[in-house]
């Protein structure tokens, strides 16, 4: 078998196309512009490229967008008082403090200092207690773009066997709560699991998100399982750099029935989602 490469890229493109649409609309119709705060502490290089990318794609689908880059060694209180700032700028729907944080800050403290309503990575705790709950919240990014390929591919999710490698609390955990929303058999697997090939081979759903590069090999997949890989791990490899999951691309490939590429995949669908939650988090501000 082969499997069908979800393309990630062009799926990104067309909800950014709609997120586009919508935020034209508002502006014309109700003279609103959404408007999304980026905050950077510290040089992180990975950090930097997806702020970048972030800012260029908030620009493009016609929001307000803001960058703040603090230094390094920036106090606990310069932060929390620039959120405070955030929090009361009505320019401002969506704010996103991007991880890691240096670590002489409280990252649970700096996060719960976000309005829960301009959350957009819905990692607020009253976010992740509603998201729980089944109940109206702001919904992680990753995990989100993650579900939206599954129901773009298969339809109905109901009954499924999914396995989510990775207990995160930005991607394992929420994964595994959306997709119990959407009625599937969920199992969390991570470092201490045992068997966990076995485990693996249970699943109809295989969501890699352990940030182990290629760790999942073909072996572990059921023939005609979905394998979502949301790794991205830069690797040097016959003297070359490349970019690369938590999935072992060929050996799945070999074996599942689809698969989303790294890069082109998870990746693209996680910032389209972002904007996505911001256009959400607008339209709510304003009834
Ligand atoms: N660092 C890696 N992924 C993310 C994300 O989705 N949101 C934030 N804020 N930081 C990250």
């Amino acid at each position: 078998m082969t499997a069908t490469i979800i393309d990630g890229k062009a799926f990104a493109a067309r909800v950014r196309g709609q997120v586009a649409e919508h935020v034209s609309r508002l502006a014309e119709e109700n003279g609103i512009q959404p408007g999304l705060a980026v905050v950077l502490v510290g040089a992180d290089p990975a950090s930097e490229v997806y702020v970048k990318s972030k800012g260029k794609m908030t620009v493009e689908v016609g929001m307000h967008s803001v960058e703040h880059r603090l230094a390094d060694d920036t106090a606990e209180g310069d932060l929390l008082a620039l959120i405070a700032t955030l929090n009361a700028d009505p320019k401002i729907h969506g704010i996103l403090v991007q991880l890691p944080l240096p670590a002489h800050l409280n990252s649970e403290l700096v996060i719960n200092s976000i309005d829960p309503a301009k959350d957009v990575d819905g990692f607020h705790i009253s976010n992740v207690g509603l998201l729980g709950t089944g109940q109206k919240s702001m919904v992680p990014c990753t995990p989100l773009g993650c579900l939206m390929m599954l129901r773009d591919h298969h339809g109905d999710l109901s009954g499924m066997n999914a396995v989510v490698v990775g207990r995160s609390n930005i991607v394992g955990k929420p994964m595994a709560q959306l997709l119990l929303g959407d009625s599937c058999t969920v199992t969390i697997a991570h470092s201490r699991t045992k068997d966990l090939k076995a485990v693996c081979q249970g699943a109809d759903i295989l969501v890699a998100a352990v940030g182990r590069a290629e760790m999942i090999t073909g072996d572990y997949v059921k023939p005609g399982a979905t394998v979502i890989d949301v790794g991205i791990n830069r690797i040097e490899r016959d003297g070359k750099k490349k970019l690369v999951g938590d999935a072992e691309f060929a050996s799945c490939a070999a074996v599942a029935g689809a698969i989303t590429p790294v890069p082109g995949g998870v990746g693209p669908m996680t910032i389209a989602c972002l904007l996505a939650n911001t256009l959400t988090a607008c339209c709510r501000a304003n009834g």
